[in-house]
């Protein structure tokens, strides 16, 4: 197959809002807030962002670079670069699991947006209408086990819909429009979060350094959320490299990336703390923490069924344009490596990820252990091996072509460490951590 048949972006920035689709999602607005609230907040912020810089920032450029070079899927990548019975196709195969496993979860949490969106419709941000009010429906929603199914099921069959067509093209120009929209409802919420009595005590929970709550579990879950965030460690980000021109950047590209995913994420933090603050919520009060706690700023606002409802239908966009990557893994390698039909592979495995989704509707305990296995093990493991891949087996001069002649000449050096030493030995830490070795 010739790139022009597997199609490529329009340009450097059609990829940068692409990626950045694809990383943006639940993780920044759904996810972050509520594990940084039952980390610690601002012990969890530190590491995060420190993680994010020498872990995620140089995996990211790894996974891209890979792509590039080899304009394959996940599981074809490394044949390519290795060999055909190359072990590093692993990578691949970890991929496609985690997928199955982030898709099933995802799309349940996706589904509740819909209801947010009919409950606003129904005059739940209204100024009749009460926190009290949204936080019982909450609890409703996630104790009706059929609710749940239904709105899952529309979000999985949307999600099936734009892979089974195969828009890429549609995908780049929703991703173009959706991006910015985000961004603005986002920055007119935290000004008014920044009018609100809880302004500050929501600023200094993210801020305020308090060594004594970092906690090896709380390392542990920034590391989860930094690969969970910038969907790394299971080949998402090495497939949208892959339809990367010869003439774009890797490395810039990668770190806008990072920067509007990382950007984004701390946006939704100091929009939902002082509003938690404000509207009296538990920080801690997990899954249920942006869904509980936004619509009392929307009961409070001028306009606030309109902001309501247009924040709840963003947050299922971005969620839309994550989880056509996630089911886009598991295509890709099914119609890569088997040759079968991507109409039926679509079909199929999507509805697979129906089926054990509905186990996380119906069970919280499930719910958590797809989640926590997904992100705290699997891309942890996925993003060692790709660092690792990208540092001692991949070609010298392919890796430094990304680097050459570009105004980050002098960082090869430094990346190139990162993923041989300093990506593998802090995955490695965080582990041993973990277990308990350094007490
Ligand atoms: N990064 C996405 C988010 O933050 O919502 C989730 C995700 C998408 C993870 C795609 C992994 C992936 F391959």
């Amino acid at each position: 197959m010739t790139n022009t048949d597997r199609g490529q972006w329009r340009s450097r920035m059609g990829f940068i809002l692409a990626a950045a689709g694809g990383a943006v999602g639940l993780g920044n607005i759904w996810k972050f807030p509520y594990v940084a609230g039952m980390n610690g907040g601002s012990a969890f912020l530190l590491v995060y962002l420190v993680l994010i810089l020498f872990l995620g920032l140089p995996v990211l450029i790894a996974e891209v670079m890979l792509g590039k070079a080899t304009q394959r899927n996940p599981v074809g990548a490394f044949k390519a670069l290795d060999h055909e019975k190359s072990p590093w196709r692993m990578i691949g195969f970890m991929g496609v699991l985690a997928a199955f496993m982030i898709l099933s979860f995802y799309s349940v949490v996706a589904g509740w947006c819909i209801e947010f969106i009919i409950q606003g419709a129904k005059g739940a941000y209204s100024s009749s209408s009460s926190p009290e009010d949204v936080q019982k429906l909450f609890a409703a929603l996630t104790s009706s086990p059929s609710k749940q199914i239904l709105y899952h099921g529309i979000f999985i069959s949307m999600t099936i819909a734009i892979v089974y067509a195969g828009v890429q093209s549609g995908l780049q120009r929703v991703c173009e429009v959706l991006m910015p929209l985000l961004i603005v409802i986002l920055i007119a919420l935290i000004v008014f979060a920044m009018k609100q009595e809880g302004w500050q005590k929501g600023v200094r929970f993210l801020l305020e350094p308090d060594a004594s709550k970092l906690t090896p579990n709380t390392i542990l879950a920034a590391m989860g959320q930094c690969f969970f965030s910038l969907s790394l460690g299971m080949g998402a980000m090495l497939t949208y490299g892959s339809y990367l021109r010869k003439e774009d950047n890797v490395v810039s590209s990668s770190a806008w990336v990072a920067v509007m995913d990382t950007g984004i994420a701390l946006l939704a933090g100091f929009v939902i703390f002082p509003i938690v603050f404000t509207f009296g919520v538990e920080p801690a009060a997990g899954p249920g923490l942006v869904f509980v706690s936004l619509p009392g700023a929307f009961q409070q606002l001028p306009a606030g069924t309109i902001a309501g409802i247009g924040f709840f239908v963003l947050l299922l966009a971005a969620a839309v344009t994550s989880a056509i990557s996630l089911l886009e893994v598991i295509a890709a390698y099914f119609v890569d490596e088997f040759k079968m039909d991507r109409r039926k592979v679509s079909i199929g495995f999507g509805f697979l990820c129906f089926l054990i989704g509905i186990g996380c509707a119906v069970s919280g305990n499930f719910f958590d252990i797809l989640d926590k296995t997904s992100s705290n093990y699997l891309l942890p493991i996925g993003a060692l091996l790709i660092s690792m891949f990208a540092g001692w087996v991949l070609k010298r001069e392919i890796a430094q072509s990304d680097f050459k002649d570009t105004k980050f000449a002098k960082l090869f050096g430094l990346w190139l460490s990162s993923v041989r030493f300093i990506a593998p030995v802090l995955v490695v830490l965080v582990f041993l951590n973990k277990l308990g070795v350094f007490k």
